[in-house]
């Protein structure tokens, strides 16, 4: 649901190399199709008789109507050539363990936000991508009293404001604001993430900041709250902020794996109220159900991701037991014996927000219903190999009853991995067209229009057949951000 991390995966990976490569004793078809032929199948998956109408502004000044369909496409390249070396899903998303290609430099300053949430107190940290500079030496900028950071430090290439800074910070300039949301245990300083970074703020045309979740990137907790694949109370707030901050900024979201399953419950949950012109979702879990299921389903999803996931998980845990270990109802113990990642969740998030099981859990924190309940541009982009978020748990025909959603999917890519020959990332390139032209040419001042509002999910179309009776059935409410467990979001 992140990367997967350097925790000594590596003779775990080794096995599992030779296993995908030697082991398997049917060479699978489409494996030797990728070597002969190295590209990806590129899909859509979208609403084919309801259209979001964007207004695009020509060079001239001219206004003229796109839809949203015709926007993905083209900010979608032609063709999907990925790496040949790493010829499968497997191989895609190992490669990320590696962490090759380390040369995507992008420079943080820190943030401590304090939730204004009864429901989930305590502090979180927003990463500001900022001009590269050098790093200040010990002292408050690097938190050396360590009173919001971890004793091992920031990360790299990030430090905190100065109160001047922080002063300086508001401003009514019009530019473009990314809000980011990062895998299951990563933060601000993921590789995957700074690919779409990076090319962003290249010509300082963006700002970007992200949002780490609770306890993520080195920051401290100071209650027990950490978060959930529901857990919008933070992005929610930060935007707010961000609002205030920066009024003339076109606010546009990303999130990556568990992020962006976070962010799709917050823009379904937004609903009419969003305050986010569009958003990406990359490589999103959806159907947490599902794609749990068919994580635990094989010997590489159990033994390899599952247990990968489990283990950062527990590091992270271990990193703020002293906090968690506050709140009577979590078993510290239990925790430590934990595996896998359902076991984590079982012993961490059921007790903590008050699921009777990891599979109330999943079905209640999915996306995929809420999804239908998005009122803004969004662009899905998933890999159809990915082996944590896997095809099975895809929205495949939600997709198709929304009109503000597009899902692109490549027949290859791994999770998160897309790795092209070279080192670059395929999925960057879908991403960084698309916030450019939404941002740039299509004029987001003026609201998307959709073509049949009769067909929204959630509408029930009033049939008016002449040929029949009057249409007088009920029509019950389907709410897709309802929920089974209330967490009192503030709205
Ligand atoms: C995961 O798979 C194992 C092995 O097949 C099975 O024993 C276990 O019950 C499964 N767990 C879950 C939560 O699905």
């Amino acid at each position: 649901f992140g990367y997967l991390p350097y925790i000594d995966i590596w003779s775990e990976l080794a096995s599992a190399l030779a296993l995908s490569l030697y082991l398997v004793p049917v060479i699978n078809i489409t494996m030797v199709l990728s070597w002969v032929c190295p590209s990806g199948r590129i899909s859509f998956y979208h609403a084919k008789d309801n259209n979001l109408l964007l207004t695009k502004v020509s060079e001239s000044g001219a206004k003229e109507q796109t839809s949203l369909v015709d926007v993905c496409r083209a900010a979608t390249p032609d063709t999907c050539h990925l790496n040949p070396l790493l010829f499968n899903g497997h191989l895609q998303t190992f490669w990320t363990a590696t962490k090759s290609g380390d040369n995507v430099p992008v420079y943080y300053k820190r943030k401590i936000f304090q939730a204004d949430s009864a429901m989930f107190t305590g502090q979180y940290a927003v990463d500001f991508a900022v001009e590269p500079y050098d790093m200040p030496p010990e002292g408050e900028l690097t938190d050396q009293e360590r009173k919001y950071t971890q004793p091992g430090g920031l990360p790299g290439r990030t430090s905190f404001f100065s109160q001047e800074e922080l002063e300086s910070l508001p401003s009514d300039d019009s530019k473009p604001m990314l809000v980011v949301l990062h895998g299951l245990s990563g933060g601000s300083y993921e590789l995957y993430l700074r690919h779409v970074v990076a090319p962003l703020i290249e010509d300082g045309t963006w700002e970007v900041c992200v949002v780490n979740s609770r306890g993520c990137a080195q920051s401290k907790i100071s209650t027990g709250v950490l978060y959930n694949a529901r857990a919008t109370w933070d992005i929610r707030q930060t935007v707010k902020w961000l609002r205030k901050t920066f009024p003339n900024r076109p606010l546009f979201a990303i999130g990556f794996s568990l992020g962006a399953n976070i962010l799709a419950n917050y823009l379904g949950e937004e609903g009419d109220a969003c305050q986010i012109k569009g958003a990406v979702l990359c490589a999103s879990p959806w159907n947490l159900d599902v794609s749990h299921f068919t994580l635990n389903q094989t010997w590489i999803g159990r033994e390899i991701y599952s247990k990968t996931l489990g283990t950062n998980m527990k590091a992270l845990f271990e990193r703020h037991v002293d906090e968690i270990s506050k709140n009577p109802r979590v078993d510290v113990e239990a925790v430590r014996k934990i595996t896998y990642l359902h076991e984590f969740d079982r012993a961490i998030q059921c007790p903590t927000w008050g699921y009777p099981t990891e599979g109330a859990y999943y079905r209640d924190a999915s996306s995929s219903d809420v999804m239908l309940g998005i009122r803004v541009p969004f662009l899905c982009v998933q890999a159809e190999d990915d082996p944590i978020a896997s095809r099975e748990a895809l929205p495949f025909q939600e997709m198709t009853q929304t009109p503000y959603g597009v899902m692109v999917t490549t027949s290859w890519g791994g999770h998160l991995g897309w790795y092209e020959v070279g080192g670059g990332r395929w999925f960057s390139k879908p991403i960084t067209n698309w916030l450019n032209l939404m941002a740039k040419e299509i004029d987001i001042q003026i609201p998307g229009v959709v073509e049949n509002p009769d067909k929204l999910p959630g509408q029930i179309a009033h049939h008016d057949d002449l040929n029949k009776d009057a249409d007088l059935a009920p029509k019950p409410d389907f709410g897709p951000s309802r929920r089974k467990l209330n967490m009192n979001l503030p709205q």
